[in-house]
């Protein structure tokens, strides 16, 4: 089910940011939107991974958590600034409930879409995935930060339950959902 809160997009970049928390499914219906709806796909862990030419958890464990956000925060802008055409861009479960993400994302004229779940199931599903997330390695952490994150994530500004649900049948009602909600892509 897509909720809607009411925004039209029409006259907006294409620009759709999935955010969500760790397990959420970003990256894989990220992949999946951006080829039912023929735009680019970037995934913004992927980029800094490639820019930093080390790993996500190379970064935490080499220069710490608040090195990875500063890093984080400034491939989010870049990435929003430099997208040419319609692009769909996952983000890590961190990068929108930092302060003022939430409002640098609608600033730069992207859409926020929540890939949300309930907690429990968030875990089985990164337990499944044999976890290298530096912060899923602890099962008490990982529900408080989803607890402190869930105010932030209220900021997107649609809303998608994944619980039960395929990943290609998540891009799917969010691919249904943008078909509406942008008019066709100039190319
Ligand atoms: C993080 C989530 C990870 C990655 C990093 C930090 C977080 O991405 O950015 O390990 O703070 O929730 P995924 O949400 O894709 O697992």
């Amino acid at each position: 089910m897509t909720e809607s809160s009411g925004n039209p997009n029409r006259t907006r970049p294409h620009r759709i940011v999935l955010v969500g928390f760790m397990g959420a499914g970003k990256t894989s219906v990220g992949r999946e939107l951006a080829k039912f709806l023929a735009w680019d796909f970037v995934d913004l862990d992927e980029r800094i991974e490639r820019d930093e030419r080390r790993t996500v958890r190379e970064i935490f464990a080499t220069n710490g958590e608040a090195h990875f956000r500063r890093v984080e925060r400034k491939a989010l802008e870049h990435v929003l600034r430099e997208c040419q055409g319609p692009t769909v861009l996952s983000v890590g479960g961190g990068a929108f409930a930092e302060n003022g993400a939430a409002e640098l994302v609608s600033e730069l004229g992207a859409v926020s879409v929540l890939l949300d779940a309930s907690v429990e199931e968030l875990r089985r599903r990164v337990n499944m995935g044999g976890d290298t997330r530096p912060l899923a390695k602890d099962r008490q952490r990982f529900s408080e930060l989803y607890r402190l994150r869930s105010e932030a994530y209220a900021k997107a500004q649609h809303r998608v339950n994944t619980e039960g649900k395929s990943i290609p049948r998540v891009a799917h009602e969010i691919a249904e959902w943008a078909q509406k909600e942008f008019v066709p892509p100039a190319r």
